[in-house]
């Protein structure tokens, strides 16, 4: 990843980031209206779903000058999100709506760079999870 990309990912999450119960909460919000057939696939209460997204948010940025650090994680999350039911053509449209979310939140600070900047680093993020849920384990077949 391009240095001023890194920085300009850093920057606008720095500002974003204070206000990550509300990203979140917007973030799901978004989803569940365009995309109701998704409601069912989590849980009633999305308290700690909540947190738990936000969190995986952070460790992305936080290890953003270092995406090998990212691997191990974010592989083993794609594996999990097998278990989730959680399809490839389902990542764009996390993509689409957080990016449309951050974009809401941070108004006038937001641009077109940002949005494909975004949209790069969560292609990144997507890119991994799904190599994990390639060498994820069928249930039900442990050879
Ligand atoms: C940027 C990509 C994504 C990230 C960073 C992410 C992050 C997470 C995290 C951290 C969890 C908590 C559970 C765990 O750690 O195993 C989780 C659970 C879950 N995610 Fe994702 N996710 C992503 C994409 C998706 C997509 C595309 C879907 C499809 C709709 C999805 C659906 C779910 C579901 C259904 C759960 C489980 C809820 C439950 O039963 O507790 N996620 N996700």
């Amino acid at each position: 990843m391009e240095q001023a990309m890194i920085e300009r990912l850093e920057s606008s999450f720095n500002l974003l980031a204070p206000r990550g119960p509300e990203l979140v909460d917007r973030f799901y919000a978004h989803l569940f209206s365009k995309h109701p057939a998704l409601r069912p696939m989590f849980p009633s209460d999305m308290g700690e779903q909540k947190k738990k997204l936000l969190a995986s948010l952070v460790l992305v940025i936080e290890n953003i000058r270092k995406t090998e650090k990212l691997e191990q994680p974010l592989q083993d999350l794609g594996a999990r999100h097998v278990g989730f039911g959680t399809q490839a053509e389902h990542y764009p449209v996390v993509r689409d709506t957080l990016v449309s979310v951050m974009a809401e939140m941070a108004g006038e600070a937001w641009n077109d760079q940002l949005t494909q900047d975004w949209n790069g680093a969560l292609d990144f993020v997507s890119s991994v999870m799904l190599e994990g849920a390639e060498s994820a384990v069928p249930a039900g077949h442990p050879n």
